[in-house]
């Protein structure tokens, strides 16, 4: 099925690579005009050149950036349909080694950026009577975690608190706002940040079998941002293979 957001206009926050950058072309495969915003400028350019669309550099932790990245995927039309905020940074600390510096960088980015990319989109939404936003959540936090998550796991369940928030004051604007939750997605991101060992013991712990793929979270975004979803606010989709689900590590059954 093609088409289910043809014509709609479409900003990608943390779009150039990963996760966002699937969650982009796949909106683009539906129809849609996408803006992709990064603070990344090579990647994000050869992005947004790729799937037709315009780029802007936006550290989505300040909120002038946030209003201009708003201002310029709403130019064309003076119409913003789709936000989806999922720029996130995810360093590797344990909690005694945290400074207060990086505390405060993690949550700039990843909470206070989706507040940030939810105030600057409510304009152009608001006035329109209608609007999807959808933010990068995790399952790591506000379901599980493990050693090295202490601010990484604070911040994506604080999102899942804001999308509630958000979902109950813009319902009465005709905008639904929702999240994903991905599990462990192997992306240039996360091969970064974390080691062979961390990325096998996460594979071996998915019932599916596998690591997701970003084009996996991609779809979910996708249903929420479609018709089909018209009823659904306030919540998130986990989308992780069922890593989830396992009581204890030996869930497998023999043979
Ligand atoms: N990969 C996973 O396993 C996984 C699992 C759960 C959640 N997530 C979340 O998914 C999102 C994407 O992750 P990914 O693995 O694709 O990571 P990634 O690093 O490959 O992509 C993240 C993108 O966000 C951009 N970005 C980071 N900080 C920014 C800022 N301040 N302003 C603007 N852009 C910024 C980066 O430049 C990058 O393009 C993140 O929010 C992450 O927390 C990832």
């Amino acid at each position: 099925m093609a088409g289910r957001l043809e014509g709609q206009s479409a900003l990608v926050i943390g779009g150039a690579r990963g996760i966002g950058e699937a969650i982009a072309q796949r909106f683009v495969e539906e129809g849609a005009r996408v803006t992709v915003a990064d603070w990344l400028e090579a990647p994000g350019e050869a992005t947004a050149a790729r799937l037709g669309g315009n780029f802007v550099k936006v550290d989505i932790s300040q909120m002038a950036d946030a209003e201009a990245a708003v201002a310029k995927a709403s130019e064309a039309t003076g119409r913003l349909d789709i936000l989806v905020q999922n720029a996130g940074i995810y360093p590797y600390t344990l909690i005694e080694h945290i400074s207060p510096q990086e505390w405060d960088s993690v949550l700039a980015v990843n909470l206070k950026g989706t507040f940030l990319a939810a105030r600057a989109a409510l304009v152009p939404m608001k006035a329109q009577r209608s609007g999807r936003m959808i933010f990068t959540s995790s399952i790591t936090g506000p379901r599980v975690t493990s050693p090295g998550h202490g601010h990484y796991s604070a911040s994506k369940a604080g999102i899942n608190g804001f999308i509630k928030a958000a979902a109950i004051e813009f319902a009465n604007y005709g905008i639904t706002v929702n999240g994903v939750e991905p599990g462990n997605i192997l992306t240039d991101g996360m091969k970064a940040e974390r080691s062979a060992d961390f990325i096998a013991g996460m594979e071996a712990s998915v019932p599916l079998g596998r690591l997701g793929t970003p084009r996996d979270i991609a779809n979910a975004f996708l249903f929420l941002a479609s018709d089909e979803a018209a009823y659904i606010t306030g919540t998130t989709i986990i989308v992780d293979g069922g890593q989830t689900l396992p009581e204890g590590p030996d869930f497998r059954l023999p043979g």
